[in-house]
């Protein structure tokens, strides 16, 4: 992991990032840690936090980009005493190609936890869960650690910095699921059930855990909080590069020179972070497409490697801007044998809850199979379409898994149609490797 701005300012997530030692409370807040918190109880109201979060246009780094004080303002408005509320983080990052929430918790776990307490604030939660991927063993440790940190020094537990307010926070390892990331079925995990999505609406915000209301937001959302309220909606709104505030964490996996996790400005173009930050791609190799924020992004082709990677511009060349961690295809790499190992894991990963995903992936891998190693007929490209066309959109399964899987799919259909004709014509198996192994984080 690395970054150019000499500016810590300019890249506040990762200003006191330190993957070796992370900042105890004494070297968080000499760096400027718990000023928000700060800040928050010593005057401000909970629907006062909600606006300003909400005007600093910070939308949810997890993949959905949804607006994160938006999201907080659905929560019905009553205090701590009338009604038990949740606040979960979403850090069960298994989206390959993805892997910036671990810098996060593993080099500045406090930043997440003030973000934490200032949204409990705002929607006047008394419990919040951290919720891991269970791999992250040194994540976990840290962030345990931590908890206990900052309960001794008084940012946990009762009457926190002598205010009305109350929380606690508990650390909860991920069973190792996929789809355990997905909002409905990581509640449904918590409450000890398989991890089965539930329809929304009713979404968290009104009906989440135990079926009270419940705000769930990715670890790089809540770690942009206490920032926002230290400094301010003109200085966030000013960080960005685009219309929507903040800084975002970007990364680049494949055949980059420097692969690795950015914080630049949100909506900086694709070329900067690939040439200047990645130092281009290894010699020998040439882009040829990419998958914008991770492995649910549809493929971009190279004559979008200057595309600025805000919310709106990757979507209106067909693809979404997910977590911002790309994923590059090199020229010599088989994009076939990189869509079948992606449709491997998807399929393995599916909760089995919906049929057209638990029966649609598997029959999609198959297929895949059977083209890249060269005993694919004509009528199996058709019948992947038909797969894509069928399983894709939205609405046909109860969460966004089938949908995601379909995306690498149904858009290298398009981008690599003579690859797949060649393969299926030549009946040889595909040349090149096959990037993008299941779990890449
Ligand atoms: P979504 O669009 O359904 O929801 C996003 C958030 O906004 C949720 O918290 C939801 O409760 C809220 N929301 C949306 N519409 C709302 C409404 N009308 N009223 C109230 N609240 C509303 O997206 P979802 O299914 O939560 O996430 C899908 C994304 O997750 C994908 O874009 C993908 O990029 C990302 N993803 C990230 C992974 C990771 O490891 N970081 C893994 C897999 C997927």
């Amino acid at each position: 992991m690395s970054y150019t701005a000499k500016d810590p300012e300019k890249r506040p997530l990762l200003a006191l990032v330190d993957q070796a030692s992370p900042p105890d409370v004494a070297a968080y807040e000499r760096g400027g840690g718990f000023r928000g918190l700060r800040r928050v109880l010593a005057g401000m109201s909970p629907a006062e936090v909600v606006e300003e979060v909400q005007k600093s246009k910070l939308r949810g780094r997890g993949g959905a980009g949804f607006n994160t004080g938006l999201k907080w303002s659905f929560v019905p408005k009553e205090t701590q005493k009338q009604r038990k509320k949740y606040i979960v983080a979403n850090g069960d990052e298994m989206e390959p190609g993805t892997f910036k929430d671990r810098m996060l918790v593993e080099g500045n776990p406090l930043q997440l936890i003030e973000g934490m307490i200032i949204a409990a604030y705002a929607i006047q939660a008394t419990h919040g869960v951290i919720f891991l991927r269970g791999e992250y063993h040194l994540g976990l440790e840290r962030l345990k650690i931590a908890v206990e940190q900052a309960k001794a020094a008084g940012f946990l537990g009762t009457k926190i910095l002598g205010a009305d307010f109350d929380f606690e926070l508990i650390v909860h390892p991920s069973g190792g699921r996929y789809i355990c990331g997905e909002e409905t079925a990581l509640i449904t995990a918590l409450e000890g059930r398989r991890a089965n999505p539930r329809t929304k609406p009713p979404f968290p915000q009104v009906s989440g855990l135990w079926g009270l209301p419940t705000v769930v937001n990715n670890i790089e959302t809540f770690s942009n909080v206490p920032h926002i309220l230290a400094n301010g909606i003109d200085w966030y709104l000013g960080l960005s590069a685009c219309d929507d505030g903040g800084t975002k964490l970007y990364g680049i996996s494949g055949r980059a020179r420097r692969p690795g996790v950015y914080e630049l400005p949100l909506g900086t173009r694709m070329g900067v972070l690939l040439e200047e930050c990645a130092g281009g791609m290894q010699d020998g190799y040439k882009l040829r497409a990419f998958l914008p924020g991770g492995a649910s992004t549809a493929f971009l082709g190279a004559e979008h490697a200057d595309i600025v990677m805000d919310y709106a511009t990757p979507e209106k060349a067909g693809s979404r801007l997910g977590t911002g961690l790309a994923i590059l295809l090199d020229d010599r790499a088989s994009p076939i044998g990189m869509i079948r190992n992606l449709e491997h894991f998807f399929a393995q990963e599916s909760c089995g809850f919906c049929t057209p995903c638990r029966d649609g992936l598997p029959w999609v891998e198959k297929l895949l199979i059977e083209i890249d190693e060269g005993r694919g007929t004509p009528d199996d490209i058709a019948r992947l379409e038909d797969a894509a066309r069928l399983i894709g959109p939205m609405g046909r399964t109860f969460c966004a898994h089938a949908p995601g899987a379909i995306a690498p799919l149904a858009s290298g259909l398009k981008l690599f149609r003579e690859d797949f004709e060649r393969l299926v014509a030549q009946g040889r198996p595909s040349e090149g490797a096959s990037p993008a192994q299941g779990h890449a984080a």
